[in-house]
């Protein structure tokens, strides 16, 4: 069988992000509740000028620089944030980064899972066709209304992915084990700027679907808890990811202690700590920080990778590790963007919110060039929503 996998991976983000000691001070909560509660420190907050496409053809560039993008055969891209109910996300990002016209497009959704519905669905062209790649990309805002319990778990960011035969980062395995059930959990009907959701009911759930998930991923593979190096979670927030791998080890039979479990985790929660819940690209923005941040090299070591969406689906699967990863990998580069956003203040913050709401204005309006970025979205005419490069942005 074709090897398919992770070929080459880069993240990105917004310009600027909003810290927990401004919204503890405003919103008179305990600053320990964001950061040992929840786990959240900062959170990126997209500007006017950004969005999921902007985000997403962002972190898809360094990719489509570094790969001959004339074998891109397909574009899929995962969102729940989608900017329009029939245009797919993918075509605005198909012309912003030039990709050939025989290239297909399109968007998926099942709220945070779809990026891990398009890497499988990705793995399974190339194995098809191993002469064409596939990029994945996906991309999010995560949005909740002011003074909501889900205020403090928003965030922003996009990853993109190239997946092809032989891969260079991570090889996945073909077996997987998936758990779908029809929950009310957390949905956003068309109508609404912002999810409505049971909170308490919806971390019960991700953990039940963790559970059902990795029971077919274990049985199918015959693969013990403890034989997987490293786990990565969708992490809406970090603590989620620890409550449900502490659960899972117990209930899966883990000879590791709480101390020892904890540490399997500590490397993949940095950047949801200083970037908050990026829905769909949550769990590869996980799998960025595993790569750039684990305490020892991990040619050939197992990761199993835990994908959960709202209403709800879930999927466990694993990967390996190449050997020479991490000459392809961008670490320096990652870190430098994450810290150079510049910090709001709670005015900018509440402007940038609203800005954020996907049911806006129906007439047309442009937008302040504030983002960073290389390409920012520039507002409306005639209903269609214009997307330029920002030549002044680019390295
Ligand atoms: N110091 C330290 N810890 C503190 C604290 C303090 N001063 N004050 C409170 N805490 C702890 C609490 O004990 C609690 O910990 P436990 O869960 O271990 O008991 C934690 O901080 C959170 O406190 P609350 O439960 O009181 O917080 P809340 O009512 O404000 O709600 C939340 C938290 C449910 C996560 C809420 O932010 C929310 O609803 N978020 C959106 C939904 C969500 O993200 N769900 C996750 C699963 S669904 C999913 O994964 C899909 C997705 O991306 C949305």
């Amino acid at each position: 069988m074709t090897s398919t996998g992770i070929d080459d991976i880069s993240l990105y983000t917004s310009s600027f992000y909003l810290d927990m000691h401004t919204l503890s001070e405003k919103r008179k909560t305990e600053y320990s509740k964001y950061t040992e509660g929840i786990g959240i420190e900062r959170i990126s907050i997209p500007a006017p000028d950004e969005d999921i496409i902007t985000l997403a053809a962002n972190a898809a560039l360094p990719v489509v620089e570094r790969c001959d993008k004339t074998k891109i055969g397909t574009l899929l891209f995962a969102t729940e944030s989608g900017v329009d109910q029939s245009k797919s996300a993918a075509v605005f990002v198909h012309r912003l980064l030039g990709l050939p016209s025989t290239c297909r497009t399109v968007e998926l959704k099942q709220a945070c899972y779809s990026s891990t519905a398009a890497v499988q669905a990705a793995c399974a062209l190339v194995a098809r066709n191993p002469k064409k790649t596939v990029l994945v990309i996906t991309s999010d805002v995560a949005h909740y209304p002011l003074e909501s319990p889900g205020e403090a778990t928003q965030g922003c960011g996009a990853v993109a992915m190239l997946i092809t035969e032989n891969p260079r980062i991570l090889e996945i395995q073909p077996e997987s084990g998936c758990c779908s059930a029809d929950t009310w959990d957390f949905w956003r009907p068309n109508y609404s700027n912002y999810p409505l959701y049971d909170g308490k009911f919806s971390m019960i759930n991700y953990v039940k679907t963790c559970k059902g998930a990795w029971k077919e991923l274990s049985e199918t593979r015959g693969l013990a808890f403890d034989q997987v190096d490293w786990f990565c979670y969708h992490l809406p927030f970090s603590t989620m990811g620890l409550k449900a791998h502490l659960k899972l080890a117990r209930e899966a039979g883990s000879q590791k202690n709480s101390v020892e479990l904890e540490n399997q985790l500590s490397p993949i929660i940095h950047y949801c700590k200083v970037i908050g819940n990026c829905y769909s690209a949550s769990l590869y923005f996980a799998l960025c920080s595993l790569l750039d941040n684990a305490p020892e090299r991990l040619e050939n070591k197992l990761v199993a990778l835990f994908a959960y969406g709202s209403g709800c689906s879930g999927e466990f699967y694993t990967g390996t590790f190449q050997p020479g990863y991490k000459k392809y990998i961008r670490t320096d580069k990652n870190k430098k963007l994450i810290k150079n956003r510049k910090e709001i203040d709670f005015e900018t913050y509440l402007k940038f919110h609203k800005a954020a709401d996907p049911i806006g204005e129906s007439g047309d309006f442009t937008t302040p060039e504030l983002t960073d970025g290389a390409f920012r979205f520039c507002g409306t005419k005639d209903h269609c929503r214009i997307y330029e490069p920002c030549s002044a942005n680019v390295q």
